[in-house]
């Protein structure tokens, strides 16, 4: 190996310019290529060399070496700019349009029920939809063998009867009242699964709210008072509200509540409610020497088939977004 012959490698170092990255491993493998890298065979061929030419001409090939690995790391660095570039944000691509949703009707008639009852100082609570019979039954008055447990039919587990989905939020009546000491006026939505015409259209599930109301001399004028300023503020003034005896095992005096908007309708029954009856609060400790308090619950699904004049129930659970987009603007 020459001089002209080492000059040329160097020139050819100098002058080596990177398209690609393919372009840069053949320049690597050439000159630093294990097998038959030109330098390599340089750094193979040193041992036969004159030891007093050694050390000079050892010198040049690891100048060689550096210019190429110099070389390498240049082109890396241009081409790392050059792939950030590319990745850089290009304000000029159109972005992805999202969708606006809306709330689902039932969303809406429980927000503005949980708004009608904050407005004269109720709380809001939630309960399991998992429970056990006492909750569900049997502290509301029912026990085993009463017949009004066929009509609220549920899922049982079957390894534990126990254990099942509420039929009703009363239950959550019964966690709350177990806690707290009266006075306390509360409010609760949530999903209630019964096996039943209504229900089963829907999954045998349906949204019940649930408002109880305990202190001391509490009476069914107070009961009557809030029911007709709930129905007030959900369908106007103008609406016939009617008390009809009615009987629930854990109310007593009990009535279902019917509505009357226009002829063609008639009357139409919309929740159940009466006077928290003495034993449940003994169930849960209360005094009913002292205290008295009343209850009420009703579904959700009937109150928004009204307000918004659907005519099928089925429709609310189908997820068609053709229904659904029609209550964007209404909350
Ligand atoms: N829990 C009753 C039902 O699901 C409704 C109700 C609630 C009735 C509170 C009276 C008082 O049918």
């Amino acid at each position: 190996m020459d001089q002209k012959e080492m000059d040329q490698i160097r020139e050819e170092i100098k002058c080596f310019q990177a398209k690609t990255s393919n372009d840069l491993e053949f320049f690597r493998i050439k000159f630093l290529g294990k097998k038959k890298g030109i330098l390599t065979f340089l750094f193979k061929k040193l041992k036969e060399i004159p030891h007093e030419n050694r050390k000079n001409i050892g010198k040049i090939i690891n100048e060689l070496k550096k210019n190429v690995q110099d070389k390498i790391l240049h082109f890396q660095k241009i081409n790392l700019i050059e792939n950030k570039k590319t990745l850089k944000f290009d304000p000029t691509i159109p972005g992805k349009s999202l969708e606006i949703g809306s709330l689902h009707p039932i969303s809406i008639v429980k927000n503005r029920i949980l708004d009608i009852f904050k407005m004269i100082g109720f709380s809001y609570v939630e309960g399991p939809e998992i429970e056990n019979d006492w909750h569900n039954f049997t502290a509301l008055n029912i026990p085993v063998d009463h017949p009004s447990r066929e009509m609220q039919d549920t899922f049982f587990l079957c390894k534990n009867p126990e254990i099942l989905l509420r039929t009703h939020t009363s239950s959550v009546q019964i966690r709350y009242m177990k806690k707290h000491k009266p006075p306390f006026r509360v409010l609760s939505i949530g999903k209630v699964y019964r096996n039943e015409t209504i229900s089963s259209h829907s999954n045998f599930m349906f949204h019940q709210a649930e408002g109880f109301y305990i202190d001391k001399k509490v009476s069914f004028l107070d009961l009557k008072k809030i029911i007709q300023y709930l129905i007030n503020s959900l369908f106007g003034k103008s609406v016939k509200i009617r008390f009809r005896p009615s009987y629930f095992p854990f109310t007593e005096p009990s009535a279902e509540v019917d509505i009357y908007r226009d002829d063609k309708t008639g009357w139409l029954e919309v929740m159940g409610c009466g006077m928290i009856d003495p034993q449940v609060l003994k169930n849960v400790h209360i005094n009913s020497e002292i205290y008295s308090g009343f209850a009420f619950g009703m579904g959700i699904e009937r109150l928004a088939l009204l307000i918004y004049q659907i005519d099928d129930i089925r429709i609310c659970f189908e997820n068609d977004i053709r229904f659904l987009k029609q209550f964007q603007n209404d909350f």
